[in-house]
């Protein structure tokens, strides 16, 4: 008999399921598996009130198939100007699970995120004072920081003092990268709660650039050392109550990929939780796999886990490549497309 594990459902912390025809290639995938995602707002133009808010919510409904329980948590986009009493009420009626915050400039459609961290003090504090999530991006975008260092960085100028000043507010640190991001995370407990991708904890950069520029290994952040992967990998396996799974799948369209300038962003749903599964059997971890993928995700924000459950199975199957976004000409090529993939959802 085949080795199997069931888990409770599992939530996705961290989704980009864009809009119109590539919403609607893209979702099936994730709604087949999770109970749940964060559905992120970097559309363009972002999600940025509640009234956009309940419009995009209602066109990712709209895309589900048919009999799905799937359940999208809206966020909103963070700029210099979000009005607090909008984020208030967003969250009352429901509509907000969280507020995301991109650095301006740091990755795919951040170029409405903040430039001045004094402007946000105030949705920061009401956030605080009502018990709202707030996820960042935590990269410094400064030219002057190399990019590996990013992470870090932002560690240090803003997430360290932003602790600090709002003692009571809710962070996730989104898709941790480095060695530094998951010490930082695990020291600041469980005010802080990191999520993690699939392709974080499997891949260096030397897979990335070492043989070729592989433009299906380039997101933001960007893959680094092999030590930052095992730090991640240890984080993700042990147990610890505060990482738990974001995929940050993020669709592009094969032009906007393989371009001069290419977008950052992998899509990974098609092989998400079975590239983690894969992650903690390697790892002799796959009792920890409920904890990281279906348990402190829902603790970290203050929700019950869901009530279905699914079931895995060590059995080999080919990914597909891509998907067909647009009639034929468009497509979306699919991370660890055409490579034997060692889990499989069965139940
Ligand atoms: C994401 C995207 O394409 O929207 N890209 C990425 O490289 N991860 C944005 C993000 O989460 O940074
Ligand atoms: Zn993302």
């Amino acid at each position: 008999m085949a080795e199997r594990i069931t888990i409770r459902k599992p939530d996705d912390w961290h989704l980009h399921v864009r809009d119109g025809a590539m919403l609607r290639a893209a979702l099936p995938f994730t709604a087949a598996n999770f109970g749940r995602a964060i559905i992120m707002p970097n559309l363009l133009p972002p999600v940025l009130t509640v009234k956009e808010a309940i419009a995009y919510r209602d066109r990712v409904v709209a895309a589900l198939p048919e009999g799905s329980t799937f359940q999208p948590l809206m966020t909103c986009y963070l700029t210099d100007a979000t009005d607090p009493d909008d984020v208030e009420t967003g969250f009352r009626e429901g509509v907000f699970t969280a507020v995301k915050m991109y650095p301006a400039n740091a990755t795919t459609n951040s170029a409405y995120g903040v430039t001045d961290f004094q402007r946000i003090r105030q949705v920061l504090a009401r956030m605080e004072k009502i018990g709202m999530t707030f996820l960042i991006h935590g990269e410094e975008a400064d030219p002057e920081i190399d990019v590996f260092d990013r992470e870090a960085v932002f560690i240090e100028r803003r997430l360290t003092p932003m602790l600090k000043d709002f003692p009571g507010l809710r962070i996730v640190l989104e898709h941790v990268s480095s060695r530094e991001g998951v010490d930082f995370v695990r020291a600041h407990a469980p005010q802080l709660g990191g999520t993690i991708t699939p392709y974080h904890l499997m891949l260096t950069r030397t897979d990335w650039l070492g043989y070729g520029n592989r433009p299906y290994m380039y997101c933001m952040p960007v893959i680094k050392r092999r030590e930052d992967r095992d730090a991640l990998r240890k984080a993700a396996t042990q147990g610890e109550s505060n990482f738990f799974l974001g995929t940050d799948s993020a669709p592009h369209p094969v032009t906007k990929k393989l371009a001069t300038v290419g977008a950052a962003g992998l899509f990974n749903s098609p092989v998400a939780i079975e590239s983690y599964a894969q992650v903690f059997a390697e790892e002799n971890a796959l009792d920890k796999l409920e904890a990281f993928a279906s348990l402190n995700g829902p603790k970290h924000y203050r929700l019950p886990p869901n009530a279905e459950s699914i079931t895995l199975e060590k059995t080999v199957w080919t990914a597909p490549e891509e998907v067909k976004v647009n009639g034929p000409e468009e497509r979306a090529l699919i991370h660890r497309g055409g490579e034997q993939i060692q889990w499989k959802v069965v139940a």
